[in-house]
């Protein structure tokens, strides 16, 4: 990134970060958790005893792997937007004879480029493209086999902490990239028990919390901000009325915090809302894809506490 770039960059999410913390309720977008410790923590977390969902879903993965492949179809391009270490992926790559181009896509461009190249040596057989972009806004593919059948591969539940509008935005740019015969395969978290749920993003060792707080220390390195990481208490509460489990960084005394140019007050025991993770019903994500997609098939675990499900644009 060019210094000119750079700047504008940390313009930008100082303004996000103002407009955000200068609502009734202090709110942070949830995307500055990821600098690399934060990546590191959510790595942490997908092992925790209680967080199920990625657990749940590689199974899911693993048992239903050849029907899975039959749905997708007979020469497949699987592109997969917000890759990561690609680690769900590889159980459809290994065990799919069926998909001869693989396209990872992720923001940061460094480390989709040092994946790509294990998967090269992982999967010699299938087509590597990486694609650095942002997958929320319109993109486009790679040159490669026109004759493939387009298919997205969105796992983990990421959806469930869009706002309702970008989930609106995101359903639009995957329909538009997969045309009228390609396929939309995604994991979607299940509404279950409160304590489940609650348990999930409250976990016993704390990592959550760090999680959660690191999204203070990226913006105090970042932006030189001053928040004392000391004063705030992480604390995850399910919403009943809107479906989700919100994350929340609550003051526990009065704390005046420099941005920039702005100051910003926090009085003891207000919170700073800083991830919502929606949970659906198999019912309410149909009825929420629907103007774009079609359900045609779902796969569960045998506590119906994940779905990966198979979309057709409509
Ligand atoms: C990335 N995303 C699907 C995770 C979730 O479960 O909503 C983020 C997360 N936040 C706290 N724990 C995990």
């Amino acid at each position: 990134m060019t210094e000119t770039e750079l700047l504008s960059k940390k313009t930008s999410m100082l303004e996000e970060v103002i407009s955000g913390l200068s609502q009734q309720q202090k709110t942070l977008p949830s995307k500055f958790f990821y600098d690399e410790r934060g990546s590191k923590l959510f790595d942490d977390i997908t092992e925790l005893d209680e967080y199920y969902p990625t657990r749940t879903e590689r199974k899911i993965l693993e048992e239903n792997v050849n029907e899975i492949a039959e749905y997708l179809g007979e020469k497949i391009l699987l592109i997969e937007p917000g890759s990561g270490s690609s680690s769900k992926t590889k159980i459809l790559l290994g065990n799919m004879e069926n998909i001869c181009c693989y396209i990872p896509m992720d923001i940061s461009g460094d480390y989709l480029y040092k994946v790509a190249e294990q998967l090269r040596l992982e999967f010699p057989n299938i087509q590597i493209l990486p694609l650095s972009a942002d997958y929320t806004k319109p993109f486009e593919l790679p040159e490669s086999s026109p004759d493939a059948r387009k298919v997205v591969f969105y796992p983990g539940s990421t959806i469930g902490n869009f706002k309702m509008e970008k989930v609106e935005q995101f359903l639009k740019v995957i329909h538009d990239i997969i045309e009228d015969d390609g396929a939309f395969l995604i994991g979607a978290d299940l509404k279950k028990e409160i304590r489940v749920l609650e348990a999930a993003y409250n976990d016993s060792e704390g990592v959550t919390a760090e999680f959660n707080k690191n999204i203070l220390t990226h913006l105090n390195k970042e932006l030189g901000t001053s928040f004392n990481t000391d004063l705030f208490e992480h604390k995850s509460i399910w919403n009943e009325e809107k479906g989700r489990i919100e994350m929340h960084l609550f003051v526990k005394e009065d704390h005046v915090v420099g941005l920039g140019e702005e100051v910003i007050n926090f009085q003891k025991g207000e919170s700073i809302h800083t991830e919502n993770s929606h949970k659906y019903t198999l019912e309410g994500f149909a009825e929420m894809v629907s103007e774009w997609f079609e359900v045609e098939k779902v796969w569960t675990d045998e506590r119906d506490y994940f779905s990966l499900q198979y979309l057709e644009p409509r």
